[in-house]
């Protein structure tokens, strides 16, 4: 094996990945904010922020696929002498004597050292506020008096991320920008219909600015030497048009020991129609200068900071456990978690691979994420499956996406994802498990945001799973529609146009047989939950209507288990579909792409077939054809060439995305399927080898992106580069990964009436105790596996045996002792 090279470290006490090489193999960012105002920041300071919407409302510019990579963000630039540098290396890159990243819970700190300056940046986003702080401290440690010169400087967006990086012949003459003091206002298309508008402010006074970027950095100049920084000598202009920025310029002066703290404030504003100007073409600046007042001292601002860790502290002791592994106890206790909530709040719409113009929240995945974080925030979790619902249309179907500012389901996507109707299931029964909270069923949600549409939640989980039902093929099982959770396979869609999106373009649906074995399981899965909500709401409610809805249901989930044995079988593993004309996908008789793992998950997660030994071979075909050295890969062998019939899956190279490449997201349901047959050694085995921790040991260099967060694809084993990975931060592995390891390995589910305790484990696993709070109640659970994988034998509760697997809920704190 290669000798990898590391580029740094985990600080598990501190929360933080200590990045101490700039150089990574590929800008490793950290996520800011966690309501509305949000910024992405890479290892170098590289990103952009934005206020709900990374489309509609964003705030700073940032050019994705640049040269170099990663150019442009928020960078400060210090002249001392005729050295100019960054704290974060980019983009001047003058070497530096000390250089070191810590991200964190929704921070970032860059420090820098240079000819005995240390230069270290803070920035975070405070929570509740509309802004990012850069809290820049400056020391002297050499032992003369530094005289420095200090520009900052950001370059705004246009608002709108999609026509600023198109519409020049608009763009160039609309830019405008307000100066006051050490303020600096961008209050581009402020005159007509925008009521928000953005500033740059430090608490300090200025020696000069500059607004106009072309003044500031000169026309044949970059980032890496801005002439006006070159120079020493900002230039003062004013931006009219053109591209507008903001650069404070300040001249620091440090005796030998001497520090200094510069608290610049990238904010948002927002002001009512009446109250936009203060004066002809003057904006109304009150609400920006009371954001300024809350921050405006080292004090403040480290009293927000303190705050904002202590939200996180709150979250991340929820669930906590102390398996003495370190490998898993941080990423169950950190960084997996911290990664649900930041596919909260971005669904798969910005990161450094989604270019926050292309996708809004998916309805899909929106669900999906919902398991990732119900447990810290779940009356966030509550509003989103409303949300959610709310884009549905009358017989069950739904918007793919929608966008978060407006909520409105996304037109340019459309729907017809079979699959997606049974995920708002999966969603809401997370939801009400954790809370108790079956008041949500009551709600009135609209159709597709019509109002007057309204029916309950209920009502929309119901149409859900008859959305299945009425839409049956010729073996009965689901009819597939545009895609299922794998949206590139296109089986309706037939494209000989590389102009078309396979996403987009219309399907050919009239006359299809094109079936999906992933919905089947998938609706046995979620048929499965929903009976057993059904069942319990017409216990609490003495309701019959619920129990015949349950008998009703279970016979749907009975046929669809007999039309999975019937016609989804392979004989060694279940086959993953029929195409348009009604002949196999995922079967031993095709010539590539025999089998496919989203079945395997589904079906065996369903138990589809487990007493014939349907699930143990499925299970076994998996490790057999799919599995290789960093994980299962998704179908295998690859597509060599394109197929008119299946679409976007076969336009991928063999080994990436969707062709065979290795989608963390759906190893997991093996997984689960593994921990369900009771097979922990090998639940375990496939589990530490997309685990990042592991990873991060091994394949710094291979990996190539964040070692603290899982990727959606690794490149799978008929790649050129097996092991590289792509696409981190924004994907479903995060929820389906602390799913997994949380309620399945660990062995630690919330149900309607307590916490079920089932955890299938490796043979090694030592006692592990697990602390977790849920609703008004806080376990402290010890497990002692005594070497077995699966199967409890005994549970006490505060001293007390307790009869099956179920810790019946009470308020207060308890201690709970388990032994397998
Ligand atoms: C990608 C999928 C993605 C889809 C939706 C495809 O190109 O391969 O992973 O879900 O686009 O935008
Ligand atoms: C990424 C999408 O976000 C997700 O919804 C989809 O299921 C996978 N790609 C697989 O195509």
């Amino acid at each position: 094996m290669e000798q990898q090279k590391r580029y740094g470290h985990f600080d598990d006490q501190h929360r933080e990945y200590v990045i101490s090489d700039p150089q990574t193999p590929w800008p490793w960012i950290n996520y800011l904010g966690n309501e509305d105002f949000f910024s992405l920041i890479s290892n170098t300071a590289g990103g952009y922020s934005f206020y709900k919407d990374a489309k509609f409302r964003r705030i700073t510019r940032y050019r994705y696929n640049n040269v170099p990579m990663d150019n442009g963000g928020r960078y400060f630039y210090i002249k001392d002498g005729d050295t100019v540098w960054n704290p974060g290396w980019k983009p001047c890159k003058t070497p530096l004597d000390f250089y070191e990243c810590r991200h964190g819970m929704s921070y970032t700190r860059i420090t820098g050292k240079k000819n005995g300056v240390e230069a270290s940046v803070l920035f975070f986003v405070p929570l509740k506020k509309w802004c990012e702080v850069q809290k820049l401290t400056l020391k002297n440690e050499s032992s003369e008096t530094k005289s420095l010169k200090l520009f900052s400087f950001e370059e705004w967006c246009l608002w709108n991320a999609a026509t600023d990086m198109e519409n020049f012949q608009r763009n160039f003459s609309t830019g405008e920008v307000e100066i006051e003091g050490s303020t600096i206002y961008h209050k581009t298309e402020y005159r007509e219909r925008r009521n928000h508008y953005a500033f740059y402010h430090v608490n300090a006074p200025i020696q000069g600015f500059d607004t106009d970027r072309e003044t500031f950095v000169g026309l044949y100049n970059e980032f890496a030497d801005p002439q006006a920084v070159m120079e020493g000598k900002p230039r003062n202009s004013h931006a009219h048009g053109w591209s507008p920025i903001a650069s404070h310029y300040i001249e620091v002066t440090l005796a030998p020991g001497e520090s200094k703290d510069f608290v610049f404030l990238l904010g948002y504003i927002e002001n009512e129609q009446e109250e936009k100007f203060e004066a002809l073409q003057v904006i109304n600046k009150q609400k920006a200068h009371a954001l300024i007042a809350e921050l405006d001292t080292t004090e403040k601002v480290d009293k927000a900071f303190a705050e904002l860790c202590e939200y996180w502290d709150a979250l991340l002791n929820i669930y906590k456990v102390r398996t003495g592994n370190d490998k898993l106890d941080r990423m169950v206790n950190i960084w997996n978690q911290y990664q649900c909530m930041v596919t909260f709040n971005f669904s798969r719409s910005a990161s450094f691979f989604e270019s926050g113009v292309g996708r809004g929240m998916g309805f899909r995945d929106s669900n999906q994420d919902l398991v990732g974080f119900v447990h810290q925030i779940p009356p966030r979790a509550r509003q989103r499956i409303i949300d959610i619902a709310s884009t549905q249309f009358p017989d069950g179907g739904c918007y793919h996406q929608y966008q978060p500012l407006t909520k409105r389901g996304n037109n340019d996507i459309g729907g017809g994802f079979n699959d997606d109707p049974c995920w708002l299931i999966f969603g809401t029964v997370a939801y009400i498990k954790e809370t108790g909270d079956f008041s949500i069923l009551d709600e009135m949600v609209p159709f597709d945001n019509q109002p007057g549409s309204e029916v309950t939640l209920f009502e929309h989980l119901k149409i859900s799973m008859d959305h299945v039902i009425n839409n049956l093929g010729p073996h009965m099982l689901p009819l597939i529609g545009r895609a299922d959770w794998n949206d590139c396979l296109n089986l309706n869609c037939f494209s000989w146009d590389p102009n078309e999106s396979f996403q987009t373009t219309e399907n050919v649906s009239e006359g299809t047989k094109a079936e999906s074995l992933m919905i089947a399981g998938l609706f046995v899965v979620t048929g499965k939950d929903y009976v057993a909500l059904c069942r319990k709401l017409s216990e609490y409610s003495n309701n019959s209507e619920y129990s015949e809805e349950a008998v009703r249901m279970q016979q749907a989930v009975d046929a669809m288990i007999d039309a999975v044995k019937k016609h989804g079988w392979d004989g060694e593993w279940y086959l993953r579909a029929y195409d348009f004309y009604g002949r196999k996908i995922g079967s031993n008789e095709c010539e590539e792409a025999k089998i496919f793992i989203e079945s395997q998950g589904w079906c065996t997660m369903a138990e589809i077939g487990a007493e014939d030994g349907m699930v143990a071979k499925s299970l076994d075909s998996c490790k057999k054809y799919l599995e290789c050295e960093h994980g299962m890969v998704l179908n295998n062998p690859a597509f060599s060439k394109y197929i008119y019939e299946y679409g976007e899956i076969s336009s991928y190279p063999e080994g990436y995305k969707e062709n065979a490449g290795i989608f963390c997201h759906n190893n997991p349901w093996v997984i689960i399927g593994e921990c369900l047959a009771g097979r922990g050694n090998d639940a375990w085995s496939h589990y530490a080898k997309i685990l990042p921790s592991y990873v991060e040991e091994k394949y710094q260099t291979l990996h190539k992106v964040e070692p603290y967060v899982n990727c959606q694809m690794v490149a799978g084993k008929d790649a050129f580069k097996p092991g590289e990975g792509k696409n981190s931060w924004l994907t479903g592995t995060a929820a389906w990964m602390w799913y997994t390891v949380s309620e399945f390995i660990l062995g630690i589910k919330p149900d309607y009436d307590g916490i079920r305790i089932d955890p299938c484990l490796p043979e090694t696993a030592s006692d592990y105790t697990v602390q977790r709070k849920f609703r008004e109640a806080d376990y402290e659970i010890t497990i002692h596996p005594n070497g077995k994988q699966k199967g409890v034998k005994s549970i006490t509760l505060d001293g007390a045996k307790i009869d099956g697997t179920v810790i019946p809920y009470s308020p207060g704190k308890h201690t709970v002792d388990v032994i397998l």
